[in-house]
C-alpha cells in the first residue's frame, strides 16, 4: 500500500514532517503552488517523484504577489479537489497556510531580485516578484533542503526563483520543466477557467503566434524585431490588450532592441488580456518544442 497524504496548516507540523521525511525516507522535492490544479503542475510533481524519494506540495494562494484590482479574491480554491489530485499523484505532504501563518503580525521584510525584474511582466505587475520572491524564501526556508520544481510556463518567475536561492544560499536545487499544452497549444493555467468559449478560441492566437516566431527561427531569422512581429501580428487581433511581446536574452531577461539580432538563447515572452484574463506564455528558441503540435 503506498504512503497516505498528510496535510498540514502551521509552518512548525510542516516543517517538522520535512525534517521526519528527510530522516526516514532520503530526499525530498518540493512544488510550490497556488492550487486550483491542473496537468501542468502534476508534471512538476512526477518530475519531483522521479528525483526525490518523497514530494511536499504546497497549495498558498499568496496575496503579496497580486496588485490591487488583480484576481486575488476571485482566484479559484477547489481545496478537496486539489488534495484528491495530490493523493492520487502520489504526494506525501500538502502544506496549506492562511494568510496570518505565512505572514506573521509585524511583519515588514520582502525579498527583491533586482535586474531580473526591469523588463516583461516586471513593469505591468509593480511589487509581483517582490511578492513571489519573499513566499518563495518563506516556503524554502520552512521545507528545508530539497529539490524544488518549477514550470517554464512562469520563465521569468523560475529565473527569479533561480537567482534567488542562489544569492540567499539556499539548500535547494532549482529544476525548470517545459510548459504542458492543451492539444491545441494553449498553456495550460489555472486562469484559463476565466476563459469564454469564444476567448479560449481566440487565446489559440497566443501558442500559434510563439509557433511562428519559432519557426521563422529555425528558417534562420535572426532579427528580434522579425520575430516579436511575427507574434504580433497574430496576437494582436485576437487579444483585447496586449502588455508586451518581447524577445530577450534567456538568462538575464535583457530585451532585445527590434534591430538586434538574437542570440544563442532568446526567449520570445508574452502577456496578453482575451477578455478580462491576462494570459502569459514564452518559448526560447532552439530550445522549446513547437506549442502547436504537427502530426509526424
Ligand atoms: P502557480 O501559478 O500555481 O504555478 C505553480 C507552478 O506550476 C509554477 O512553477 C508554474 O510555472 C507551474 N505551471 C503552471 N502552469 C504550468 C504549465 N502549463 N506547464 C508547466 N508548469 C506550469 O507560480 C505560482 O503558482 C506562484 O507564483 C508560486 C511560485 C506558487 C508562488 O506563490
Amino acid at each position: 500500500m503506498s504512503p497516505g497524504l498528510e496535510v498540514m496548516t502551521t509552518v512548525a507540523a510542516y516543517r517538522a514532517a520535512c525534517e521526519r521525511l528527510r530522516a526516514e525516507g532520503g530526499s525530498l522535492a518540493f512544488v510550490p503552488t497556488m492550487g486550483a490544479l491542473h496537468r501542468g503542475h502534476l508534471a512538476l510533481v512526477a518530475e519531483g517523484r522521479r528525483r526525490a524519494a518523497n514530494v511536499a506540495v504546497s497549495i498558498f494562494v499568496n496575496p503579496t504577489q497580486f496588485g490591487p484590482g488583480e484576481d486575488f479574491q476571485k482566484y479559484p480554491r477547489p481545496l478537496e479537489r486539489d488534495l484528491e489530485l495530490c493523493r492520487e499523484a502520489g504526494v506525501r505532504l500538502v502544506f496549506t497556510p492562511s494568510p496570518e501563518e505565512m505572514y506573521p503580525r509585524g511583519e515588514r521584510t520582502r525579498v527583491h531580485v533586482s535586474g531580473l525584474t526591469d523588463a516583461l511582466c516586471g513593469p505591468f505587475r509593480p511589487g509581483h516578484f517582490d511578492g513571489v520572491a519573499t513566499v518563495v524564501t518563506k516556503l524554502f526556508a520552512a521545507t528545508g533542503a530539497a529539490v524544488a520544481v518549477f514550470g517554464r510556463k512562469d520563465y521569468q518567475q523560475l529565473q527569479v526563483v533561480r537567482r534567488m536561492a542562489a544569492d540567499l544560499l539556499l539548500p535547494i536545487e532549482i529544476v525548470g520543466l517545459p510548459t504542458v499544452r492543451e492539444a491545441d497549444g494553449l498553456a495550460l493555467s489555472s486562469r484559463n477557467v476565466y476563459l469564454s468559449p469564444e476567448e479560449r478560441q481566440r487565446a489559440l492566437a497566443i501558442p500559434n503566434g510563439l509557433s511562428q516566431a519559432l519557426a521563422l527561427h529555425a528558417a534562420g531569422e535572426r532579427r528580434a524585431g522579425a520575430l516579436r512581429h511575427a507574434v504580433l501580428e497574430l496576437v494582436e487581433p485576437a487579444a483585447t490588450r496586449i502588455d508586451y511581446v518581447t524577445v530577450a536574452e534567456a538568462d538575464e531577461l535583457r530585451p532585445y532592441a527590434d534591430d538586434a539580432r538574437v542570440g544563442e538563447r532568446a526567449l520570445v515572452a508574452l502577456a496578453a488580456y482575451v477578455g478580462t484574463t491576462r494570459l502569459i506564455d514564452n518559448v526560447v528558441v532552439s530550445e522549446d518544442n513547437s506549442p502547436i503540435r504537427t502530426p509526424p
